[in-house]
């Protein structure tokens, strides 16, 4: 979750290591810190705040200070408080560490270091791997060999990379957690860092290595070089190196005030594109091959949003094909002693594929001989790798922490791949793939449609900004829409609200309306009259009504307080995808009224690699 960035060129490291780390600002914001070669004493030099990267920039910006290697850091905290002492990077006279990750035995490791005579500055878990190799390195100054017995005592999945006093060299390495090395090839800069996402516009070529591998980036009197070694010291071929993918325009917010809501815009030519590539395109053959588990029992697992995309898709999949699903979030599924079967599949749904719970859970069924699959959007991550087959959602890089083009995506793959899996589509039916299709382009067109015109949204946003709390309702595929639009106000908005299966808030929750709290209702054409008398039994408790519903829909417009009509004729299917964007708008509008950190909100990182 915490982001790195690491540099050995001929530029200054600081330019780089801060731009690095502002892109990756969104994975942890709670301090910053950046670890040069000071030009005065040729020495480790450490500047470590709290708060937000930018506090780290300012008290950079009087300095003048030029180094050509670096390593730096944005922090989620997880063991240890907020404070500078607990800011990465952790150093000393002789190494500087940067480190992602948990180590599960720190508490016992500074124990025994402590009655060995070591000192620790900082309650972090980090500092632990810092005595560690600082110990192994001053018995043979020898950076690579004492990272790798440093790694050989820890537990937990943890990324670090580590450089000397000399000012020549950095060491990575990483067990389940994000780490990449770059390679600009026109001046021979290396880089490290936890997403290839820091490296655009810096370096082309990005290696991926394998877990337990070290990297190895070191100044030549030729010019830096970089190898990869085993645990043993031996050179290792465990990676893989690959174009950077990336292109530059991922990194602007252009026309977009934040990068949520240019992630929300993106979205109808997103789906076009992802329709091209599985329904016209290359991914068609990828995501027939998934035929061949038809009629296995299937268990989907993912955290927070990407649960909600679960949710929608396993109705897809039990209404399209009449077997038992399961959805789970990953972080209960894990340690619930599931009842797994060697005959069923596991099928993964992650933004990031790097979600700790989630990769954890995807383990678990491999254990336990399941085949997995994932419904994922970043290439190379480790449930990607993990996994015998990989759905992937094409959303592009997603930098605001709330998570809105990926849910699309997400369920869209999901319900092609339901569809795929049933009886009607077999002999790759052409009939069926054009319903698919048109529905798709109806979809697109539709939220298209919606974003050009959603100034009403935004003006019914800045009227219920004020109120107390928030009740989204919906039944059936609108339950998990509901579940999700209460995410994404609570998460960018900070107020509290909640998502109710429409028919479930007169078993409890209806106890909390009054005036002072707003039901978003879903009113799907599905389930019409129920959930039109579920907003009934609101307004007679004196809440205040949204109602997201069919266009030209005078009545429901009556009993309404705030009437957004949707046009649901042609999305059977998909008619959810469209209210979940009505809901992202309605989110990021109430948001934008309460002046929040819509991209960063608070106590927020985007990836969660830790338990
Ligand atoms: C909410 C959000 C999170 C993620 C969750 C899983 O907006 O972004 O709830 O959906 O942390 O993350 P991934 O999909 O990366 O596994």
């Amino acid at each position: 979750m915490c982001g790195i960035v690491g540099y050995l060129g001929e530029n200054n490291s600081i330019d780089v290591i801060l731009e690095g780390l502002s892109r990756l600002e969104y994975r942890g914001y709670d301090s910053a810190g950046i670890c040069i070669i000071d030009p005065q004493t040729a020495g480790l030099s450490s500047f470590r705040e709290t708060g937000k990267l930018n506090n780290l920039k300012k008290v950079l910006a009087g300095k003048n200070l030029f180094s050509r290697i670096g390593i730096g850091h944005t922090r989620w905290a997880t063991h240890g408080a907020v404070t500078a002492d607990n800011a990465h990077p952790h150093s000393n006279e002789l190494l500087a560490i940067v480190h992602n990750g948990i180590i599960e035995n720190a508490g016992q490791l500074r124990e025994e270091l402590i009655a060995q005579g070591e000192k620790f500055y900082s309650q972090t878990d980090t500092e632990t791997f810092l005595v560690l190799a600082t110990r192994y390195y001053k018995q043979k100054m020898d950076l690579r060999w004492s990272v790798q017995q440093a790694f050989s005592h820890i537990r937990g999945n943890s990324a670090f990379v580590v450089m000397t006093a000399k000012g020549d060299e950095i060491v990575a390495i990483k067990r389940a957690a994000p780490l990449v090395c770059g390679q600009n090839n026109v001046n021979g800069d290396f880089f490290v860092s936890s997403d290839p996402y820091a490296l655009v516009g810096f370096a082309e070529d990005i290696y991926f290595p394998e877990d337990e591998v070290i990297c190895h980036i070191q100044k030549m009197t030729s010019g830096s070089m970089i190898s990869f070694h085993d645990l043993e010291g031996k050179e290792s071929s465990s990676f893989q190196k690959k174009k950077s993918e990336l292109n530059a325009d991922v990194v602007e917010k252009g026309e977009f005030e934040h990068f949520m809501l240019k992630e929300i815009f993106e979205q109808p030519r997103l789906i076009a594109q992802w329709l091209d590539f599985y329904v016209n395109g290359p991914g068609k053959e990828d995501v027939l091959k998934f035929q061949e588990y038809k009629s296995r029992t299937i268990h989907i697992v993912g955290c927070g949003t990407a649960w909600h995309a679960g949710l929608v898709i396993r109705d897809f999949v039990e209404h399209f094909n009449r077997i038992h699903t399961h959805v789970e979030l990953a972080s209960e599924f894990r340690y619930r002693d599931p009842l797994l079967k060697e005959e069923e599949i596991g099928l993964f749904i992650s933004q990031s594929g790097e979600t700790a719970d989630t990769l954890a859970a995807e383990e678990l069924c491999r254990e336990n001989g399941l085949q997995t699959f994932s419904i994922v959007n970043t290439v190379g991550s480790t449930l990607y790798r993990n996994c015998v087959g990989n759905f992937l959602i094409r959303a592009g890089q997603e930098i605001g922490v709330a998570s809105t083009k990926a849910f699309t995506l997400q369920v869209l793959t999901g319900y092609l791949c339901s569809r795929v899996l049933s009886k009607d589509f077999e002999g790759h039916n052409d009939l069926v793939r054009d319903e698919i299709k048109r529905e798709v382009e109806l979809l697109a067109e539709r939220i298209d449609l919606f974003l050009k015109d959603s100034e009403g949204v935004k003006n019914i946003a800045q009227k219920i900004q004020k109120h107390k709390g928030f009740i989204f309702t919906g039944r059936r595929r609108y339950y998990p829409i509901a579940l999700e639009g209460a995410l994404k106000l609570k998460e960018i908005a900070y107020v509290h609200a909640e998502g109710f299966a429409a028919g479930e808030l007169k078993h409890g929750p209806i106890a909390l309306i009054d005036e002072d709290i707003v039901n978003i209702a879903i009113v799907s054409p599905e389930l019409y009259e129920k959930t039109v008398s579920n907003v009934e039994e609101v307004k007679a408790r004196n809440g205040v009504i949204v109602t997201i519903g069919p266009k030209n829909d005078a009545p429901l417009k009556e009993i309404s307080d705030f009437y957004i009509p949707v046009d649901f004729e042609g999305l059977p299917n998909l008619g959810p995808l469209l209210v979940n964007v009505v809901n992202q708008v309605l989110a990021y509008y109430i948001a934008l009224f309460k002046g929040t950190d819509i991209d960063k909100p608070r106590n927020l990182a985007k990836s969660v690699t830790v338990e």
